[in-house]
């Protein structure tokens, strides 16, 4: 795969092999492995632009960071252009100088509210927003998907409006909403956009092998790729996209550990690096009863021991 640094605006990122946002899922410890492994820039996962406004303590620890993270995005959902530009302003989001607005989560309750991959259908909305995001001087970014249904793909429309609007980068899923997670990701509809627009496009969608991002990459002209489930199961995946050196599962398990730790509670810790656990044990022999005694462990110490068990 063609890896080179890119420039979001005035920032230059390492590479161009991009973690996804993933909602309970994406928070520091993760990012910061990922990062670890290759991955050019990491992105928090989706915060409520409203929930900013209103000081929700939630939507703070999901925005923590340090220097040993680096560069870092935010991502942040919501279809009031004020309460997003305001979001952007918040101190909260101080410490990362690229925000990117989702327009692509099909979750029932975003859509209906008219946020997330509603956008899709309200260009004009979305343009304001972009354009209303842009006086905070963060470095804005867009990710969106192709449109809702197959019948009617916006993609090439939308990305020019989106980069008019003043975005710096976009990243295009490769699907519509009604497909969700599903189905084959549409190259054709990422590569006219690639085609219409000068900022950066990175291609998202299906990327569980290097075989695959090369494909994306080839396919659609992107500037990068971006990387979701794979890296749940895998976040050495960036290793073998990126050309760095990997290390075992056990190793990357325990740092995932210990950084959890340092930056959440207990209760959290448990709970989260059993369901990391759970991903991570998958094809492995006798998957199916480590994942029953990893659901019952009560603590961090006693999910290490099992991980020893596992991987050791
Ligand atoms: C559990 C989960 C949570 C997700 N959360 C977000 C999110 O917060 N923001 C976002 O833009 N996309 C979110 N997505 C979509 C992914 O970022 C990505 O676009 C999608 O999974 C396709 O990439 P993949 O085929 O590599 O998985 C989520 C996907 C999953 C599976």
């Amino acid at each position: 795969m063609q890896v080179k640094p890119i420039k979001i605006g005035e920032i230059a990122v390492h590479n161009n092999v991009f973690l996804a946002p993933l909602a309970g899922y994406t928070n520091y410890a993760f990012r910061r492995l990922c990062k670890s492994y290759g991955a050019g820039l990491c992105c928090t996962e989706m915060v409520s632009a409203k929930g900013l406004k209103y000081g929700s303590e939630n939507t703070k620890e999901l925005l923590y960071t340090d220097d040993k993270e680096g560069v870092c995005a935010a991502q942040i959902f919501g279809s009031d252009p004020e309460i997003m530009r305001m979001a952007c302003e918040n101190e909260a989001l101080a410490p990362f100088p690229i925000v990117d607005i989702n327009m692509g989560c099909p979750v029932p309750k975003i859509y209906k509210n008219g946020e997330g991959s509603a956008l899709l259908e309200n260009p004009i909305l979305a343009e304001k927003i972009v354009k209303e995001c842009v006086k905070s001087g963060k470095e804005i970014t867009v990710k969106f998907r192709i449109g809702i249904h197959a019948d009617n793909l916006i993609t090439e429309e939308f990305a020019k409006r989106m980069e008019g609007a003043g975005a710096r980068l976009i990243t295009i899923h490769g699907r519509t909403k009604d497909k969700v997670y599903a189905g084959e990701v549409n190259y054709k509809e990422i590569a006219a956009a690639k085609n219409a627009v000068q900022i950066p496009v990175i291609a998202n969608g299906g990327v569980f092998s290097l075989a695959d991002g090369e494909k994306l990459m080839k396919e659609t002209g992107a500037d990068g790729v971006m990387v979701a489930r794979a890296a749940l199961f895998e976040p050495q995946v960036f290793c073998v996209l990126t050309g760095t050196p990997t290390e075992s599962t056990l190793t990357m398990f325990e740092k995932q550990m210990a950084w959890t730790r340092a930056t959440c509670d207990e209760r959290f810790t448990t709970v989260f690096m059993r369901k990391m656990a759970a991903f991570y044990v998958k094809g492995t022999r006798g998957a199916a009863a480590y994942k029953d005694r990893l659901f019952q462990a009560q603590s961090p110490e006693e999910i290490l021991s099992i991980a020893k068990e596992i991987w050791g």
